[in-house]
């Protein structure tokens, strides 16, 4: 089957939810773009003759033939950052219905349960809690917090899931769901360099650094632009200025890890307004749950310190967190036997394979990304890898199959 052909989905696709103001796509949890992906998803599935279902969290669930336990399980998200790229998630959700279809084409029978699995709002970027639908289903995010959460315009989980037609009450842990995933696995575009480096089109994901999302907030004094002398000042963008130098300071003082602050918002926000407050959002990274906490500590200190500075006063709290995860070892060498000399890669993304494999089974297969950028538009994986990781998918479902 020519490249373009398996990869029709991606060219489906290709309009919704384009952000003409940011570039690339900004589809977020039961908007306009992720109901519009969630009915492509539907139609789809349904014309290989699978059978869709929605869980009580708000994730898609394709059956190949019956639902029931010990099933293979395979698929990804196909919502995305705000401005982000074309094939974080959407690949991964393409690729699992494009190797069930090879499956299908060439009279294969599976002798256990399988579906492709699509999860809400894996992202983060609306409620603000990266990998929420696998958070929901596994338990790992209590169902209260989960329901309280806002989006930017104030909208509660609750609400906004209320509107999409699920019963909030039934947000949260889903044992019954969870039972039926034998293993997970996850077919993804590289966000590093890694496969560049090797000159390979395909990995198997070997582990994930530990992450977490803090909130700084910072408080001075709001006050007139022009009539509040230099002097006079508790300005907190300043002293948020001054932290997020800190932050950079305190990653490249422990190497390996990753810290950043990609969102701020200043209160009230106006051009001749000194801001009262700063909220500024903490994304940070390590190999090891210890060094991340050690990383965080040092920035709050650093944060801390830009505060007084400044006649402000800071707070760091904690939104969510990730601990660092080493995928299933007997499922990457049994991914090894199959696929003969495949290298394996860490990665410092998260993903939902990553919630789910403290509770079953879980790998990844990463293809090449001959950009290394990811979260932005120019990340791009080249037609022939796509088919590559599809063959590689293909490969590992009738094996498990
Ligand atoms: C998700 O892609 C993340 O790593 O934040
Ligand atoms: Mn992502
Ligand atoms: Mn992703």
């Amino acid at each position: 089957m020519p490249a373009l052909q398996l990869l029709s989905g991606l060219t489906e696709i290709a309009d919704v939810g384009r952000d003409r103001r940011r570039g690339g796509y900004s589809r977020h949890l039961w908007q306009a773009a992720d109901l519009e992906l969630r009915s492509w998803f539907v139609e789809r599935a349904e014309r290989l003759g699978l059978q869709v279902e929605t869980d009580r969290n708000g994730n898609l669930w394709a059956w190949w033939g019956h639902p029931g336990t010990d099933a293979v399980v395979t698929g990804s998200h196909l919502d995305s950052v705000p401005g982000g790229g074309a094939y974080d998630g959407p690949l991964g959700v393409i690729s699992s219905l494009e190797a069930i279809g090879r499956l299908q084409a060439s009279g294969f029978v599976p002798t256990r349960p399988c579906a492709v699995l699509m999860f809400a709002e894996e992202e983060g970027s609306r409620f603000g809690l990266a990998c929420l639908g696998s958070r929901l289903l596994t338990g790992a995010l209590d169902a209260d917090q989960a329901r309280a959460l806002t989006d930017h315009d104030g909208v509660t989980l609750a609400e906004a899931a209320r509107k999409f037609g699920l019963n909030p009450a039934q947000l949260g842990a889903d044992p019954d769901a969870l039972a039926r995933i034998g293993l997970f696995i996850e077919l993804h575009v590289e966000q590093g360099r890694g496969l560049i480096d090797l000159g390979q089109p395909v990995a198997v994901a070997s582990s994930i650094l530990a992450h977490g999302r803090w909130r700084l907030t910072v408080t001075g004094q709001g006050n007139h632009a022009g009539a509040t002398a230099m002097a006079q000042r508790r300005d907190p963008m300043v002293a948020t200025a001054q932290a997020i130098v800190g932050v950079q300071a305190a990653a490249r003082s422990f190497p390996g890890t990753r810290a950043t602050i990609g969102r701020i918002e200043a209160i009230p926000g106006g051009t001749n307004v000194i801001a009262s407050s700063v909220h500024a959002w903490l994304d940070a990274r390590a190999e090891t749950d210890e060094e991340t906490r050690l990383l965080v500590a040092d920035i709050e200190a650093r944060a801390q310190q830009a505060a007084d500075q400044n006649g402000c006063s800071a707070t760091l709290a904690e939104e969510s967190w990730a601990g660092a995860v080493q995928f299933t070892p007997g499922l990457r060498e049994r991914f090894a036997q199959t696929l003969g000399q495949v290298p394996q890669l860490s990665t410092g993304a998260g993903h939902d394979a990553g919630v789910l494999a403290a509770h079953v089974p879980s790998a990844m297969l990463f293809v090449r990304n001959p950009t290394g950028i990811s979260h932005a538009p120019e990340e791009f994986a080249e037609a022939a890898d796509c088919v590559a990781g599809i063959d590689a998918l293909e490969l590992v479902l009738r094996d498990l199959l």
